[in-house]
């Protein structure tokens, strides 16, 4: 799909779909949905007046086409007016893009004024993140109904305002961001035989050349062994496929130090011998969906270029039973030598995030993010809405909710307090890797985490509650989320 910006678009008959928006709780049009209104014949007014369509955020309505019109009209929600948030933005492109695909329209034109309540980058940004998003659908294994595939090749975003270029640029950026986010989401969608650690370190291999400026470096289980990644080690040798530590460099900035992403990447979680319930199991092909976010996040750094050094670690394994699967009971001992009794093998995200931070701690970083589906329990206190944020570090912490009131991929802080320390004790070993004490699981995990990040920044997030949705909405498509690029990129790059 290409998405313009264009600074001037003539209405005429010709064109096949134009889209507008309309602000809730004001009958008056802003100037580009009056010129729709009249090539309409006022049905626009119209609905406006019947409280047929209200401009609510989401919301969208089709136009029947008159003499003089083109063949389609769409106007979409842009709710409140004096609360026009990038978000809202987001929601609505999405909305439309997804509107236009069910009356298989091949080119949409949408027309906006100047929003004097959003920057013009950040609306351009937002509207191409949209359309890239609600354009979405994995459809990789169809083979019947293939009609049913993308109608829409291209649509054009007219911006008739002084700030075009800064728009146009936002744009641009957009469409990288949304091209992320859709990457994530086709790697957690892929079935699990498709999608291995080898063949994900292969696909990675083959996203980066010379040109992106990203270096990879894969650490083997020879080579893990050698560094005393045993705590990693030890969920992958229940599974004959072979696990990698995959690490991307992209360091612009000679000397200076990065910023770390480590991704769990568990390319499928059986729970190994602790075994997981077998209704929904198939949902565990999205383990790797904080893998997934760091590598499409990077995937987007190669494109955007920031100033800004980043590396990126990823923990890739199966978790499987097996006549070698790791024993409830085993004692294994992470890189830094801390030696951890599996209490249940499928707290495993723990152990495999152990030796990811560890190493990451080896590449010079001045902070770090983990990003994993970590815990049922973060679904439990959150629902699908948000993902759990908790560290060691206030001001990241904060400059991460500020990121994601941006990007609307919400966050939010749950503690680690020392008290949860005496959950994860051992009687042989320094720690436990799971309690009999099912409660307060989230703040467990990432208690259990700080004992591998030493004193360096580092918040961890549990996007386990926003892997998957079982229901669509605006740019959240049914299926994996994608969760976490949105806000990565953002920290990546700087934006606030
Ligand atoms: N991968 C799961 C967590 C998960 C659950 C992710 C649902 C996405 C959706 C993780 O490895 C796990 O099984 N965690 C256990 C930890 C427990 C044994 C301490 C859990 O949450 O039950
Ligand atoms: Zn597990
Ligand atoms: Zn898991």
């Amino acid at each position: 799909m290409i998405i313009k910006a264009v600074k001037k678009q003539v209405l005429a008959q010709s064109l096949e779909c134009v889209a507008v928006g309309v602000f809730e709780k004001t009958t008056q049009l802003m100037s580009s949905t009056e010129a729709v209104n009249t090539l309409f014949g006022g049905q626009i007014s119209a609905i406006q007046k019947k409280k047929v369509f209200k401009g609510k955020s989401k919301e969208t309505f089709v136009l029947s086409a008159g003499e003089k019109s083109p063949e389609w009209g769409l106007v979409f929600g842009l709710g409140d007016k004096d609360n026009l948030d990038v978000d809202t933005l987001r929601h609505a492109a999405a909305e439309v893009i997804k509107q236009a695909e069910r009356l298989r329209c091949k080119k949409i034109v949408m027309i906006f004024d100047d929003f004097s309540e959003v920057a013009p980058e950040m609306a351009g940004q937002a509207l191409a993140e949209g359309l890239e998003m609600g354009a979405y659908c994995f459809d990789h294994y169809r083979t019947q109904n293939q009609e049913d595939k993308h109608a829409v090749q291209e649509v054009v975003l007219v911006f008739e305002s002084a700030s075009f270029s800064k728009f146009e640029h936002g744009v641009s950026r957009g469409c990288v961001v949304g091209n992320a986010v859709n990457l994530a989401r086709d790697l957690a969608n892929m079935a699990p035989n498709d999608l291995t650690p080898q063949i994900f370190v292969d696909f990675a291999k083959g996203l980066f050349d010379k040109k992106s400026g990203v270096a990879i470096e894969i650490i083997d289980s020879k080579k893990a062994h050698a560094l005393g990644m045993n705590a990693f080690l030890g969920v992958a040798q229940g599974s004959i496929e072979p696990p990698y530590m995959l690490v991307l460099k992209y360091l612009p900035q000679k000397g200076k130090k990065a910023l770390g992403l480590i991704g769990k990447g568990v390319t499928f979680d059986t729970g190994g011998i602790s075994i997981k319930p077998s209704a929904k199991m198939s949902e565990m092909k999205g383990d790797m969906s904080g893998a997934a976010a760091v590598l499409a996040t990077m995937s987007a750094v190669a494109k955007l270029k920031p100033a800004q050094n980043v590396v990126a670690v990823m923990a890739l394994t199966e978790n499987m039973c097996s006549g070698n699967a790791q024993r409830p009971g085993d004692v294994v001992s992470a890189m830094n030598g801390k030696t951890i009794e599996i209490i249940n093998t499928d707290a495993e995200g723990r152990l495999v995030l152990a030796d990811a931070l560890c190493y990451a701690l080896t590449l010079n970083v001045k902070e770090m993010v983990d990003i994993a589906t970590l815990t049922g329990a973060c679904s439990v206190a959150l629902g699908d809405v948000a993902a759990a944020i908790l560290g060691n570090d206030e001001t990241l912490i904060n400059s991460f909710l500020a990121i994601s009131e941006i990007t609307g991929e919400k966050l939010w802080p749950l503690p680690l307090f020392d008290e949860y320390k005496e959950y994860m004790k051992s009687e042989v070993a320094d720690l436990a890797n799971a309690s009999e004490n099912r409660l307060g699981g989230t703040c467990y995990g990432a208690k259990f985490l700080e004992e591998f990040v030493n004193d360096v920044p580092w918040v961890h997030l549990d996007v386990a509650s926003m892997m998957h949705y079982s229901t669509a909405s605006g740019y959240r498509v049914k299926g994996m989320s994608g969760v976490g690029v949105l806000n990565l990129v953002a920290y990546c790059c700087g934006w606030k």
